[in-house]
């Protein structure tokens, strides 16, 4: 365990960015975790835990603590015949986790295969991809609190999953290392085929032979053919959530884009493809020097080599001033900006 000072943070941020951490600490085991909050080499300083670094954009250095979360290991706890519990340590590769899943015939992750970055920051910004979010089948997490170095366990219901959203966002920020995460995954899965594209690829296949696998196959076809590799190309996924609108607004927007795709969100509210106005507005493969506009979603931001964090921000503002004139929505961020 050893803290490393002014270290590049190029090849931990899906982006590449290249900016420094004035200390950086990478930490493989629970044991770790808590020897170096025993330590309190934290209590005086800004710190960041860091799990995949696939959601995140650093603008300039960082002039504190950045803590690498790297422990492994995935275990069932508890089965029947239906289901069974399966524990992953944070720093696990949440696609590895998956195909760990699909390997035991254990169904209910599949759609969200391919996904980028690790199992610690999949319920903090609740992932999701098509049609399944992983509040669906999360049970409970275990998380150290920095502060006391207490363990403590959040059931799903404690989580406030929410779009893209936990607590982990807001009232409990900063304060929780996430330590392991239990899903309850089912041995009789039943496929979620309502993402349109998902259907399309399995058409061939009778629907009694359909499988987990099958679903996860499509989806990475699917990923593939619309989504730049990180290894291939800077990128932190969409960039910027799907807006949420009221009636009023939906209604207002419609009358002048009647084919925006809308899709029915909580309390009466509907969700837009802000993908979809990006693109309408013609910034498909836009370019702001080294910062673009990935050719084939326009969701997506990337860094074509040098750009850096700055240039990445001015181009995503550009993107909302205009979707902000041209729709009269405010685009907020996914990506966590530093
Ligand atoms: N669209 C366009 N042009 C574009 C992009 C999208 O016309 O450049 C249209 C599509 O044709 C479609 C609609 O907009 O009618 C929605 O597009 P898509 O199905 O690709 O999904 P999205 O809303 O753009 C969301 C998630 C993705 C997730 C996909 C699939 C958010 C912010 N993004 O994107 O998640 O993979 O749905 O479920 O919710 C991520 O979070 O990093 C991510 C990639």
């Amino acid at each position: 365990m050893k803290i490393g000072e002014n270290i590049s943070l190029k090849k931990y941020n899906s982006f590449g960015i290249d900016v420094k951490a004035r200390y950086f600490i990478e930490l493989t085991s629970n044991n770790d975790i808590f020897t170096f909050l025993k330590s309190h080499f934290l209590d005086d300083k800004q710190f960041l835990i860091l799990n995949g670094g696939s959601n995140i954009l650093f603008t300039k250095d960082f002039n504190g603590v950045v803590i690498k979360i790297s422990t492994q290991g995935i275990t069932i706890i508890e089965e029947n015949d239906n289901w069974a519990l399966v524990k992953a340590n944070a720093g696990e590769n949440w696609n590895n986790f998956v195909l760990w899943c699909l390997d035991r015939g254990l169904g209910g992750l599949e759609n969200l295969s391919l996904i980028p970055g690790n199992v610690g920051a999949a319920p903090v910004q609740n992932i999701g991809a098509y049609g399944v979010e992983q509040k669906e089948l999360f049970q409970s997490l275990e998380a150290v609190e920095i502060k006391s170095g207490r363990i403590v366990n959040f059931s799903n219901e404690e989580c406030r999953f929410g779009y893209r959203d936990s607590i982990f966002k807001h009232d409990t920020k900063n304060q929780y290392i996430i330590l392991s995460v239990n899903y309850k995954l089912s041995k009789k899965p039943a496929l979620n085929t309502s993402y349109g594209d998902i259907q399309k690829k399995l058409s061939s296949i009778p629907l009694a032979d359909q499988t987990i696998k099958h679903v996860s196959d499509a989806v990475c076809e699917i990923r593939n053919s619309k989504l730049p590799d990180p290894a291939k190309i800077g990128n932190a996924g969409s960039f910027f959530k799907n807006p949420i609108v009221n009636l009023e607004q939906l209604m207002l927007i419609k009358s002048k884009y009647p084919d925006i795709p809308v899709y029915p969100a909580d309390n009466d509210t509907f969700k837009l493809a802000a993908g979809w106005m990006i693109d309408k507005l013609k910034w498909k493969g836009f370019r702001y020097g080294d910062a673009g506009v990935y050719h084939s979603q326009a969701l997506v931001l990337v860094n074509h080599g040098q750009a850096s964090g700055s240039d990445i921000l001015k181009l995503a503002k550009m993107i909302m001033k205009s979707v902000k004139e041209n729709f009269g929505v405010d685009l907020e961020p996914e990506v966590n900006i530093h």
